[in-house]
C-alpha cells in the first residue's frame, strides 16, 4: 500500500496552484448528462472521486472524452437510465447526484445507495423528500434508491436541515420539472452556485443560488454548454493552514479570496498574516501561532472540510483551544492519530479541547479519511521527526498530486509503496 514518508521541520516557501473544485465537478459531471448534445467541461480536478464517477457514468452508457487530465467532452445521449448498480458506483457518495439528473431527465432513476463513510452516517432522507415533492415515488429496495415519476411538477421545499447534497440533487431534478420550485433553506456553498451556473448555462432557468432560497422554472430540454469549474476552495485552505503550521510563507493561486473568508478569518486570529490579491491569498506565519476557537457551520460559516486542519492548527498554538463540529457527528477520528504525534486533546460529545503544544513528534499514523488525512500531513510537515501516513488513498480521492504541491514549496516528503523506498528516505534525510 502507498504512504506518504516526512521529514517534518522545512517552513513550506514559494507558490501553488489550486485546483477545481471536487465538490462542484462531482455534481457537474452527474448534471452534465442532462442533455443529449456534448457537454464541455474544464479545470477539472484529476483526483480519484472525480475518475470513479466519470468511470460509473461510462458505464450507464455516457460518452466521456478526455481530452487531457482537466478537461473532458460528455455527451449523454446514450445514457440508459437503467439501475445504476455497478462497483464503481459504490466507491463514491456522490454517485447520488444521478439521481437528480436522471430523474430530472429520464423521470426515473435507480442509484446504489452511498455507504456511510468515516465521518458519519450520510442519511439522504432530504433528497428523497424533496424528489417526492416534486412528484415522484421514492423507494429503498436492495441498497439501492429507486425514484419514478409520471411528470415531475414543480413544489415548495423546505429542507429541515442545511444539505449541500439535498440541495443540489433537488435543484437537478427541478430543472426540468413543469413548474416552479422553491428551495427554502438551500445550501449556500460557492459549489452550489457553481452547479446552478452550469445548469443555466445549458438553458435551465435557476436563481437565488447561494442565497438560503432558490427559484427555479422548469424547462423541458437542456443543451450543449462550455464550463470552468470554479477553484477549489478546501484545497486552497489546507495549503494555507500547511503555510501557517510550518511557519512558511505560500501564496495560493488561481483561487476565488472570497470563497476563503472564513478561512483568512481564522488565520489572522491565531496570528498569520493574510494578504488577498485577485486571484490569489498569501499567508505569512511568522509569529507564534494563538488560541481561538471556532465552530464549523453552513457556508459562509467556518467549513467542516477544514475542522481537522483547524485543530491540527490549533494543536500547536499557545493556550487552549476549542473546535465544535456542528456538521457531522463523528468527524474526530483523527484525534487519536494525532494524539500519537504529542498533541494534547480532549474530545467531548462534538467539541475538541486542545491545550498547544510546543511541536508534534513524527509517528506512524493512518489517515481515517480524506480532511483528517491531509490534516495528518500537515501535523507531519510542521512536526520533528519523520512521519509515515498509511491509507493515502483517501487523501488522493480529494487532492491531486498532494505531495507533488507540497514538494514544489520545499516540503520533505515522498509517496513510497515499499519498504525499501521508505528506507531509503529515512537514510537520506537522517
Ligand atoms: C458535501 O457532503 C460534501 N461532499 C462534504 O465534503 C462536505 O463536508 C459537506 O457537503 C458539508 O459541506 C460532496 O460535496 C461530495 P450535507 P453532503 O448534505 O452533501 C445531514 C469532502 O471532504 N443530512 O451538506 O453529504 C448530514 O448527515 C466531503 O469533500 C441529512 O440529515 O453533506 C450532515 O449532518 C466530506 N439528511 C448535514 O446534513 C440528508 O438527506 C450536512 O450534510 C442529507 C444530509
Amino acid at each position: 500500500m502507498e504512504q506518504y514518508v516526512i521529514k517534518g521541520g522545512t517552513p513550506l516557501v514559494g507558490e501553488v496552484e489550486i485546483g477545481g473544485a471536487k465538490n462542484a465537478a462531482l455534481a457537474i459531471l452527474a448534471a452534465a448528462i442532462m442533455t443529449d448534445e456534448t457537454v464541455t467541461i474544464e479545470n477539472l480536478p484529476n483526483v480519484r472521486d472525480i475518475n470513479a464517477l466519470l468511470e460509473a457514468m461510462a458505464e450507464i452508457g455516457a460518452r466521456i472524452d478526455r481530452l487531457d487530465d482537466h478537461t473532458v467532452k460528455i455527451n449523454g445521449a446514450f445514457v440508459r437510465d437503467v439501475p445504476v448498480d455497478y462497483d464503481s458506483m459504490k466507491k463514491i457518495r456522490a454517485s447520488y447526484y444521478l439521481l437528480g439528473s436522471l430523474l430530472g431527465k429520464y423521470k426515473r432513476a435507480e442509484v446504489i445507495l452511498p455507504g456511510g463513510c468515516n465521518i458519519g452516517s450520510r442519511p439522504m432522507d432530504l433528497h428523497i423528500k424533496g424528489f417526492r415533492a416534486l412528484g415522484a415515488t421514492v423507494e429503498i429496495r436492495g441498497g439501492a434508491v429507486a425514484a419514478q415519476a409520471d411528470r415531475l411538477r414543480g413544489n415548495h421545499i423546505y429542507l429541515d436541515k442545511v444539505s449541500v447534497g439535498a440541495t443540489i440533487n433537488i435543484m437537478m431534478a427541478a430543472s426540468m420539472a413543469e413548474g416552479k420550485t422553491t428551495i427554502e433553506n438551500a445550501a449556500k456553498e460557492p459549489h452550489v452556485v457553481d452547479v446552478a451556473n452550469f445548469l443555466n448555462s445549458m438553458g435551465a432557468n435557476i436563481r437565488g443560488a447561494g442565497t438560503d432560497v432558490i427559484r427555479i422554472v422548469g424547462v423541458s430540454k437542456l443543451h450543449r454548454t462550455e464550463y470552468s469549474i470554479i477553484p477549489d476552495q478546501i484545497e486552497a485552505g489546507t495549503f494555507m493552514f500547511a503555510a501557517a503550521a510550518t511557519k512558511g510563507d505560500v501564496t495560493v493561486k488561481n483561487v476565488i479570496p472570497k470563497h476563503l473568508e472564513a478561512t483568512t478569518a481564522k488565520l489572522l486570529e491565531v496570528g498569520c498574516e493574510v494578504e488577498e490579491l485577485d486571484d490569489a491569498v498569501r499567508v505569512v506565519a511568522s509569529k507564534p501561532l494563538r488560541n481561538t476557537q471556532v465552530t464549523t457551520l453552513p457556508y459562509p460559516g467556518f467549513p467542516t472540510d477544514m475542522q481537522p486542519q483547524m485543530a491540527v492548527l490549533l494543536g500547536i498554538a499557545s493556550g487552549t483551544s476549542t473546535v465544535t463540529e456542528s456538521i457531522f457527528e463523528n468527524r474526530f477520528k483523527y484525534v487519536d492519530e494525532l494524539t500519537r504525534m504529542g498533541a494534547a486533546i480532549k474530545v467531548e460529545s462534538n467539541i475538541a479541547i486542545i491545550t498547544g503544544v510546543h511541536h508534534y513528534m513524527g509517528a506512524r499514523v493512518s489517515a481515517p479519511d480524506l480532511r483528517a488525512g491531509a490534516a495528518l500531513v500537515i501535523a507531519g510537515l510542521s512536526g520533528e521527526g519523520v512521519t509515515v501516513v498509511d491509507d493515502i488513498h483517501y487523501i488522493q480521492r480529494g487532492y491531486e498530486d498532494f505531495e507533488g504541491k507540497l514538494q514544489s514549496l520545499g516540503a520533505q516528503m515522498e509517496r513510497v509503496s515499499t519498504e525499501k523506498e521508505l528506507q531509503k528516505f529515512r537514510f537520506k534525510v537522517s
